[in-house]
């Protein structure tokens, strides 16, 4: 790898044994992917060094146009199947007509309520009879993954759970997919780094937090939304 430096090649290295070791030991494995910067890159290293690792998104019905861009991008460019999960019609139904489209703002519990429609209850039907999952998770992002290890028994989902750039920094991620033309989500030239769905992400200024552009109406320790609930 002529094209970045020592330690970012030493990074991409370790992350290889560990996509080895789980394609090794755990089958069947599966990568959820919003289609984020983090998840390009280990997009991009199963299809050159694990291809049997299955990938996943949760379309909750609220992403932006630019996410269904790069999902349309990635399919031509990697020519491999992502399976897509949506959340139940009924429940969506549901909470619009009782709530209204936009709930998520007027209260901590009617956001989660969405994101657990939305999100949560497809990443259960997408995680169902598989033996682990993997994510683009950063231990950089937020005070709530600072301690984040690259294996852990995820409990609420009862399977391993890998984070394999747990140690990478956002200049590892963005030298990587720089360095391997990987496809990247447009919004992030707009300076939205972590993107979720529209309504609940924003850009964020120079010396803001990486994460403060989700949910920023809402206080940093509240902000997961339940598809990573710490063990
Ligand atoms: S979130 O919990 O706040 O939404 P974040 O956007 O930081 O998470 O992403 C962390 C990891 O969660 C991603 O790297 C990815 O593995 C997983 N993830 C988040 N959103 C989705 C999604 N819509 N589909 C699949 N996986 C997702
Ligand atoms: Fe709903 Fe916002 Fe959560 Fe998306 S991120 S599921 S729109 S509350």
């Amino acid at each position: 790898m002529t094209n970045i430096n020592q330690v970012l090649a030493d990074k991409v290295e370790a992350v290889k044994q560990v996509l080895a070791d789980i394609d090794a030991n755990y089958k069947s494995a599966t990568l959820a992917s919003s289609y984020g910067a983090e998840d390009m890159v280990l997009m991009d290293l199963i299809a050159k060094f694990a291809p049997d690792i299955e990938i996943f998104t949760l379309d909750t019905g609220r992403l932006p146009k630019e996410t269904y861009e790069i999902m349309q991008q990635a399919k031509a460019h990697y020519k491999r199947e992502v399976s897509v999960y949506f959340p139940d019609a009924n429940d969506v139904e549901t909470y619009v007509t009782q709530q209204g489209p936009n709930a998520f703002y007027d209260s901590v519990e009617l956001r989660k309520q969405c994101c657990a429609i939305r999100k949560v209850a497809p990443l259960q039907r997408a995680l169902a009879g598989k033996k682990a999952w993997l994510t683009g998770m950063r231990r950089q992002q937020a005070v709530t993954r600072s301690e984040l290890p690259v294996s852990e028994w995820d409990k609420t989902f009862e399977l391993q759970k890998f984070s394999p750039l747990t140690d990478w920094s956002n200049g590892d991620v963005w030298a990587y997919i720089k360095a391997f033309d990987v496809p990247y989500n447009k919004l992030h030239d707009q300076g939205v780094v972590s993107i979720g769905c529209a309504p609940c992400t924003r850009a964020i200024t120079a010396g803001e937090d990486i994460r403060a552009g989700r949910w920023w109406w809402e206080n940093p320790e509240n902000k997961e939304c339940g598809l990573h609930v710490k063990s």
